[in-house]
């Protein structure tokens, strides 16, 4: 009876070791977690039943022993050294020129190109396959024992993968981190306790993993890459690249975008390639680690004090600088949002100078704590606009001045308000110069009338002297007005006469867009103009027929409605109607296919011969649309293969119904 228990202890250990790895460290789940559970209960309550049978490898040891006073220390049998950094092509050029100048060689050296992760050394020791000791870096000959901490994260081993023999006595290093979404849930729930925020995600896996009470631990999803081996007892290796094969075949997690570069040539190639998708990954990296690939030349090539002469870390332009904030200004947009905007010493962040970076709004000024006078952490990441992360409040003086948003527009001095729903402060004043200059240059900007030769000078020129107190004044302006203006000589009064003109031309759903109506942008803009073809018809458009429209939300309907409720902005457009702008675009009559002029289709069902897309872009160009219900006014319903419930109500209503042959046949396809 015992020895079928015992059995089938092990046969379920088994199991969920395998599951483990798949999970953990392939990332590829086999089972649905609830018949894993089901083995994890299963194991769980016969170790209850038995607990002599229980052992410190099986699967349930996991949840956290009991806190201790202090960590023991670990001396580390081969010190954990750090690595020489090279900022540029050249410097990590000079590194390969240098090995290959120390090892007496002309001839390529491979390396091992492996990304430098942000998180925290470790070092585990597997004795007979079985995790017995895992430590910090620490100084880098003596760490923590963090043992006990270490088992709770499931992408180790507790004991490895045997397909392969495992030699007597195996240390492996590696990096424990926590990745970005982890990190961020981690932080939310930490601000709804009231603790403090982790800086990054390299503080939190740090301070997750030295954690005197590994029940912490336990509960934070924490992870490792494991990039290297110590000392091995019972198996040698000839390269780098094997050993790590090796650790993967034991079940060891190690990064799927290491890369074997035959020289530093691909060395650098691999390194605009990890540049280039660092944003996609899930954890933080900072650089790329390139080690040469054989041990034996990594012998001959030996070590300086701290750092081996066989590696360097290429690491990447830093996106986080600090610098002091000068003042703080409220810019006012064209909807009339007051936005604050840091005004900085100016400081290079990853290879672009930033002097200015928008503070957001009030909130977010406030949560960050950020003071005129700070000195401030500043970032730029991916490609993104800088902007300010917090404060250092142990660099204040004592006068920094904190900043608030006033309640009167700083440029036409009428009432701020708050809106209820949004933490924005707008400007009310109808006439605000601030908000007519930035509606000017939205309308002229290249998505819009593209009016070429209206610059951001120009436009506050025209404000300012009262020349253009709507967009629509635009077209009223006479080569008199413009050769009163600074540096405007007459030819080119003359070239914007001649840009404006053109530009009357322009489609109704780039008119559309460059009314400015608060959400409606390019896209917008041109799913409305499909729709209702005209500005003049959407102009008398209800909410409801707005929503009915597939892409329009309520947020968009309500704003159009309002915007066309709007006197002020009736009359504007009546102005542009008078001066000549083509409100009638003729973009739908394609004079090849008139016949198509105004029919709407759907597709449903899969096209063999088309996307989606294509075929809204074919009906389009033919002056007709493509929406997405089927209703009485629906001209032709394409069905494709699979067409379900779409079908079924066009035949219902009557909606003469096209095959795929049909309608190719119908667009002069065949
Ligand atoms: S190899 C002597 N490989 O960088 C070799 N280290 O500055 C040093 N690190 O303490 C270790 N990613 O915490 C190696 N792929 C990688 C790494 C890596 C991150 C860290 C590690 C080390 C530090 C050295």
């Amino acid at each position: 009876m015992k020895n079928e228990i015992q059995k089938r202890i092990e046969s379920l250990r088994a199991q969920i070791r395998t599951h483990n790895y798949r999970y953990y460290v392939l990332d590829n789940p086999e089972i649905p977690d609830v018949q894993y559970d089901r083995l994890m209960r299963e194991l769980e309550a016969l170790e209850a039943a038995h607990p002599e049978m229980v052992t410190g490898d099986s699967p349930t040891q996991r949840v956290g022993a009991e806190p201790v006073e202090a960590f023991g220390t670990v001396e580390h049998a081969i010190p954990m050294l750090s690595l020489e950094n090279a900022f540029s092509e050249e410097e990590v050029r000079e590194f390969d020129a240098r090995v290959k100048r120390l090892l007496g060689t002309e001839e390529d050296v491979a390396y091992v190109a492996e990304p430098k992760f942000d998180g925290l050394a470790v070092e585990m020791v597997y004795e007979q396959g079985r995790f017995v000791l895992g430590s910090t870096r620490g100084d880098g000959f003596v760490g923590e024992d963090v043992t006990r901490n270490l088992r709770t994260i499931r992408s180790i081993p507790l004991v490895l993968r045997t397909e392969e023999a495992v030699p007597q006595r195996l240390e492996v290093r590696g990096e424990v981190i926590l990745g970005i979404e982890a990190f961020e849930s981690l932080n939310r729930r930490r601000e709804k306790e009231g603790l403090p925020a982790f800086a990054n995600p390299r503080n939190a896996a740090a301070g997750s993993l030295r954690q005197l009470d590994p029940r912490i631990t336990a509960r934070r999803p924490l992870d490792i890459f494991c990039y290297a081996v110590g000392r091995v007892d019972g198996r040698s290796f000839e390269r780098h690249s094997e050993a790590l094969d090796a650790l993967k075949r034991w079940g060891l997690k190690v990064n799927s975008n290491v890369r074997l570069c035959a020289n530093v040539e691909e060395a650098l190639a691999y390194y605009a390639d990890t540049e280039a998708m660092r944003e996609t990954l899930d954890y933080e990296i900072d650089g790329v680690v390139l080690k040469v690939d054989r041990f034996d030349l990594q012998r001959a090539l030996g070590e300086k004090s701290r750092s081996p002469r066989w590696a360097v870390a290429y690491k990447f332009p830093p996106r986080q600088e600090t610098t002091v904030i000068r003042d703080i200004v409220v810019q006012v947009g064209r909807t009339g949002a007051l936005t604050p905007v840091a005004i900085m010493e100016p400081v290079r962040v990853a290879g672009v100078e930033v002097r200015r970076a928008t503070l957001h709004n009030q909130e977010e000024m406030d949560r960050k704590d950020v003071r005129i006078g700070d000195t401030v952490i500043v970032q730029r990441a991916g490609d993104v606009i800088p902007e300010v992360v917090r404060a250092i409040p142990s660099m204040r003086t004592g006068k920094e001045r904190r900043f608030v948003i006033p309640d009167r527009c700083p440029v036409c001095g009428a009432e701020v308000l708050k809106s209820e729903d949004e933490a924005v402060y707008r400007c009310t004043g109808l006439s605000c110069p601030a908000q007519l200059k930035e509606r000017v240059r939205h309308f002229a900007s290249k998505g819009a009338m593209d009016i070429d030769g209206l610059g951001d000078k120009l436009v506050a020129q025209l404000v300012d002297q009262g020349l253009v107190r709507d967009v629509a004044d635009l077209y009223y302006l006479s080569k008199e007005d413009l050769a009163g203006l600074d540096r405007m000589a007459d030819k080119s009064a003359q070239n914007l006469l001649d840009a404006l003109e053109a530009s009357k031309l322009r489609s109704s759903s780039r008119l559309l867009f460059a009314l400015g109506i608060r959400h409606v942008g390019e896209h917008i803009a041109e799913v409305l103009i499909d729709a209702f073809h005209t500005i003049d018809r959407l102009a008398e458009a209800s909410e409801e027929d707005l929503v009915a429209v597939y892409e329009i939300g309520p947020g968009v309907a309500k704003s159009v409605v309002m915007f066309f409720g709007q006197e002020e902005n009736r009359n504007v457009i009546e102005k542009l109607k008078a001066a000549g702008v083509r409100f009638e675009s003729e973009e739908k009559q394609v004079a090849s296919e008139p016949h198509l002029k105004g029919k709407t289709f759907v597709f449903t069902g899969a096209l063999s011969s088309f996307t989606r897309d294509e075929v809204q872009e074919i009906v389009k160009r033919l002056g007709a649309r493509a929406t997405s219900s089927v209703s009485k006014k629906t001209d032709y319903v394409v069905a494709g293969e699979n067409a379900g419930s779409k079908l079924e109500k066009a035949r219902g209503l009557g909606v003469t119904v096209l095959s795929e042959e049909a309608f190719k046949e119908l667009i002069g396809m065949k």
